[in-house]
């Protein structure tokens, strides 16, 4: 009789999984015996280690969390965030302990930020040695600022020869759309369905979802907003590659019938983030860029989320060789420590006055020593190949789970982030924010903390740290595994 893969694969999966908690369990008989810590154990990282943190079930929150949440709920506004309920207390690679002593495996690294994982011990002594010399020095040049600049400008393509170093993300976007108007002298900007691009009034204003704009009244005038190649969903009812890149092809159209003929800008996310982890299909960007080039128009791309070794590159413009006129960056640049970039063409810059931009905190040394060492440790651990490795893995293992779990509508990803559209059912494809929520939270029960995403509400994000094993990807497909055997 032959057994096909998939049940192998299923079989596999349980065995590890009924292993882990024997292992467990039988752990905590001995180190209640012993006393023994598993963090005093040179081998940290030893398999044993990384079963003995997959634990069963627990409640949450916990006591102490508990306490810690009601606290926020009297003195944090609410708009703050909607988050499983657990209290961090601290973390360690992959691994987030709560303040009740729980042990979670990360799937978020925060929100795509803490990319060489959290509190990694190079990353932890660049911003100690940093700290104990200069932290802030306005925009005084220092040795880690400029060096850093230099660093970042011989990483990217050619044309993006300058960089300008700053705190958030949103203050990276909304720098390069007041910098693109300008250099353009153009009012106009193009943006897409569904894209998020932070929440600050500029960026906001090019966002394309109710979610980011709602009720805050006009947005900034110029704004041209068109359908993103959303092809699980798409505006046109097209199906990709038969459509040939319909939704560019109505861009015209589009512009004809919205601008006042002072569109000078293209801004957009190489995927869609905050829309639901939307991948458009290879060459989309390509498509647009060249779409871009031939109406003279400045591309901005907003990597605030996709770089740093994210999507398996460095850049994720690099899978494609997209060379935009500038290029947002953050996230992931300081991995943990606030910081975010923009990279741009310095004839673009030019058009700024000295003095006409700065940032209280941006490049601050601090920041800037962080990011040094978020380099070397992407360079001296090759972080994108891991990504891209067991990115491989994990999208193949949830392929696997979404033949026989019929709410999993789409699965789409590149390198370590991947969305899972949860749906009714695959066929209706239906969206199911309930069932989003509810597998989010008894993944927390269960020891794995997720995220959600998605116009609908009902994406749940994968983003690991680009730290993460294969053997540890495995805790957390096993228990997404568990969880949608239970709910799905
Ligand atoms: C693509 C993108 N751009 C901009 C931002 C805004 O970044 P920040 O929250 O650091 O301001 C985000 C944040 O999620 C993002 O995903």
């Amino acid at each position: 009789m032959r057994i096909s893969n998939e049940i192998w694969n299923e079989a596999l999966a349980t065995v590890v999984y009924l292993a882990l908690i024997e292992i467990h369990s039988q752990h905590e008989q001995r180190s209640f015996v012993s006393n023994e810590n598993p963090d005093n154990n040179p081998a940290r990282y030893s398999t044993e280690r990384l079963m003995l943190k997959h634990l069963p079930k627990r409640t949450i929150p916990g006591t102490k969390s508990a306490e810690l949440l009601k606290l926020s709920k009297n003195y944090e506004p609410p708009c703050m965030a909607d988050q499983v309920p657990v209290v961090w207390d601290h973390g360690d690679r992959v691994w987030i302990t709560d303040v009740d002593g729980n042990e979670y495996i990360d799937f978020t690294s925060g929100v795509l930020v803490t990319n060489v994982g959290h509190s990694h011990p190079e990353h932890v002594k660049a911003i100690q040695r940093q700290a104990e010399r200069l932290m802030n020095c306005y925009s005084f040049p220092t040795p880690e600022r400029v060096t850093l600049s230099e660093r970042l400008v011989k990483l990217l393509p050619d044309n993006l020869d300058e960089i300008f170093l700053l705190t958030t993300g949103s203050e990276a976007t909304g720098a390069a759309l007041r910098i693109a108007k300008r250099f353009t002298g153009k009012h106009e900007i193009l943006s897409f369905y569904g894209g998020f691009h932070g929440r600050t009034y500029g960026p906001m204003s090019v966002s394309g979802s109710l979610g980011t704009r709602r009720k805050f009244g006009p947005a900034l005038p110029g704004g041209i907003i068109a359908p993103y190649a959303y092809c699980y969903r798409c505006f046109y009812d097209k199906t990709y590659p038969d459509c040939d890149f319909y939704c560019l092809k109505t861009l015209d159209r589009i512009i004809n019938s919205s601008s006042s003929g002072d569109l000078g800008t293209i801004i957009t996310e190489p995927y869609q983030g905050g829309a639901g982890f939307i991948f458009p299909p290879e060459g989309w960007l390509k498509a647009l860029e060249k779409w871009g080039r031939e109406r003279n128009l400045l591309l901005i791309v907003d990597e605030v989320q996709s770089s740093f070794g994210r999507t398996g590159k460095l850049f994720m413009i690099e899978w494609q060789d997209v060379r935009p006129n500038m290029l947002c960056l953050g996230k992931g640049i300081g991995s943990g420590m606030p910081a975010s970039a923009l990279a741009g063409e310095s004839k673009i810059f030019a058009s700024m006055l000295p003095g006409e931009m700065s940032s209280t905190c941006g490049g601050n040394p601090l920041a800037s020593a962080a990011s040094h060492a978020v380099l070397d440790i992407m360079q001296k651990e090759n972080l994108p190949e891991n990504s891209r490795k067991v990115g491989e893995y994990i999208l193949k293992r949830f392929q696997e789970l979404q033949k026989r779990r019929h709410c999993l509508g789409d699965i789409r990803g590149k390198g370590l982030v991947m969305g899972l559209e949860i749906v009714e059912n695959q066929q209706n494809r239906q969206p199911a924010p309930e069932l989003t929520q509810k597998i989010i939270f008894r993944c927390g029960e269960y020891g794995m903390l997720l995220g959600k995403v998605g116009l609908y509400g009902n994406v749940i994000r994968i983003a690991p740290p680009l730290v993460i094993t294969e053997e540890e990807a495995e805790i957390g497909i096993s228990i997404l595994n568990k969880v949608l055997t239970e709910l799905g």
